[in-house]
């Protein structure tokens, strides 16, 4: 039995014992970003296993980054009657008319990780990070590390249009307001992939004097920090030291990378996202009870005084 099936299994004895004649037999729809990076992999792993072990059977719809191909897969789940959707949404704006069609077929709608700028009666509740707060957490680390020293900061955004993206930003950009020696001199998109952050990173160091003048790279997420490391070394610099590397997300290789001395910190994001939006699914077929509209989850920061060896340990098994 792999570990994540045994993590699974052991985490959810008491919610089964309760609802699992009740889950049993629903049909889920899930429409997921695509797998742009390890945290991707790792929700949609666990998506398949929290409704493997409440008997849900689970229809899933990879939309490639895609806005278009998850409205054509929620548009599908619709016409199959399934008992509801989840939808991890790509990007914020351009889903009022499918969340109305699936409201008015009476199909509830459950946001996974990421945001949407439409009415919240659109969907039952939304299960994500405080994502300025995410930002927040890796601003305010660079603040305590930093001190007064002067500090230029190159920034690897999220996609654009994304929560996230918009989020993080704005959380580290209140974190390092009114400390005026930590200035943001670069700031793009990576797409939150690997070979975007390291071409994106590539760029910024030529800009910069060949990296010389950057004191830190904030990445919205591991796997671009991960492909700007890349960058860094073949610059001839050393992350982590010549230039600090904070990020978002909690992965595996960036638990490697700390290891190795070139990674500084990183907030986790669980990738846990299904468990609590098929308890809250459960809760609302059994009471017919809305639930809470924003379910939140954790936001802790990791840094090389966390055993970043054993949290490799801990996750390497669990689908990243
Ligand atoms: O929406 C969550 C973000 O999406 C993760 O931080 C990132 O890795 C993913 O692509």
């Amino acid at each position: 039995m792999s570990i994540l099936r045994k993590l699974a299994l052991g985490a959810g004895m008491m919610a089964l014992a309760s609802t699992s004649a009740l889950a049993a037999g629903m049909t889920v729809g899930f429409s997921q970003i695509g797998s742009e990076s390890g945290w991707r992999a790792a929700e949609t792993s666990v998506t398949r296993m929290e409704a493997e072990k409440r008997g849900i059977t689970l229809k899933f719809a990879d939309a490639q980054q895609k806005q278009e191909n998850q409205i054509k897969a929620i548009r599908g789940f619709i016409a199959q009657g399934v008992d509801a959707i989840l939808v991890a949404p790509v990007v914020a704006t351009g889903w009022e008319d499918v969340l109305t069609e699936a409201k008015e077929a009476k199909i509830p709608v459950i946001l996974l990780d990421r945001g949407v700028d439409a009415p919240k009666d659109l969907y039952l509740t939304s299960v994500a990070s405080d994502q300025v707060k995410e930002g927040k957490v890796a601003g305010d680390w660079l603040v305590k590390t930093v001190g007064s020293k002067p500090c230029k900061v190159v920034e690897l955004q999220g996609t654009v249009g994304s929560t996230p993206a918009i989020n993080r930003k704005k959380g580290f950009e209140e974190a390092i307001a009114g400390h005026a020696n930590i200035t943001i001199a670069r700031s793009q998109t990576g797409d939150f992939t690997r070979a975007k952050g390291k071409e994106v990173m590539e760029g910024f160091l030529k800009a910069e004097n060949g990296g010389k003048n950057i004191c830190a790279m904030y990445a919205h997420n591991d796997d671009m920090a991960v492909g700007g490391i890349q960058a860094i070394k073949d610059a001839g610099l050393k992350p982590g030291k010549d230039i600090l590397v904070v990020s978002i997300d909690s992965v595996p290789d960036i638990f490697s990378a700390m290891a190795a001395g070139e990674a500084n910190a990183t907030v986790e994001l669980t990738p846990n996202m299904a468990g609590p939006a098929f308890d809250a699914l459960e809760a609302y077929k059994k009471t017919g009870k809305e639930p809470e509209k924003f379910i939140i989850t954790e936001s802790k920061l990791y840094t090389p005084a966390d055993n970043p060896k054993g949290e490799y340990e801990k996750r390497k098994g669990l689908g990243y």
